[in-house]
């Protein structure tokens, strides 16, 4: 009996990759690693954020005694730093206009009282939805002066006689210092 040579031993299975396959591989990673460093720099350059869903609150109780929903607007929590209640109805936003001085940082928080909403500041990283039932935050920064237009960007106005989706609009005024001697 002679020792078992190599060739006896049972052949290792190898994984064969087809050569196009292993390149769509290669490609299909590339790809996801440039997704992702897209998000990672839009978070960090341009600050954008994905919107909260920061509460729940249910509709009925929006405009409750104690709501800051029931009478919303602008609060000063230090100086040049904000947050603003706003709510979202058909066809407005309540309310409709708010000023800050230039440089100060807001923080939106909005909700529905009836159906699905957009919440979106033009020139800022303000977007997202507004729906019953749930309080949507966002924080901007405001570093120049000027006014920003708020606008709705979903479809609000389906289902009755009348429509005034392309009618719900606001406004952030965004004020420069005043001079000081
Ligand atoms: Cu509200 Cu469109």
């Amino acid at each position: 009996m002679s020792e078992p040579t190599a060739v006896d031993q049972p052949a290792q299975p190898t994984l064969h990759i087809d050569r196009y396959e292993a390149i769509w591989i290669r490609i299909t990673l590339l790809i996801t690693t440039v997704f992702l460093l897209a998000i990672i720099f839009a978070s960090m350059a341009y600050g954008i954020q994905v919107p909260g869903a920061y509460k729940r609150i249910k509709p009925e109780e929006v405009m409750a005694k104690g709501s800051p929903f029931a009478d919303p607007g602008l609060h000063e929590l230090a100086p040049g730093k904000y947050e603003a209640y706003i709510r979202a109805a058909t066809w407005q936003f309540t309310p409709g206009e708010i000023h800050v001085p230039v440089g100060s940082t807001v923080t939106f928080y909005a909700t529905s009282i009836d159906v699905q909403h957009g919440f979106r500041i033009l020139e800022t990283n303000i977007n997202m939805m507004v729906l019953p039932g749930q309080i949507s935050t966002l924080t901007a920064h405001f570093e120049k002066a000027g006014t920003y237009d708020l606008i709705c960007t979903e479809y609000c106005g389906a289902g009755g006689p009348t429509i005034g989706h392309h009618t719900m609009y606001g406004q952030i005024f965004v004020d420069e210092k005043p001079k000081t001697e």
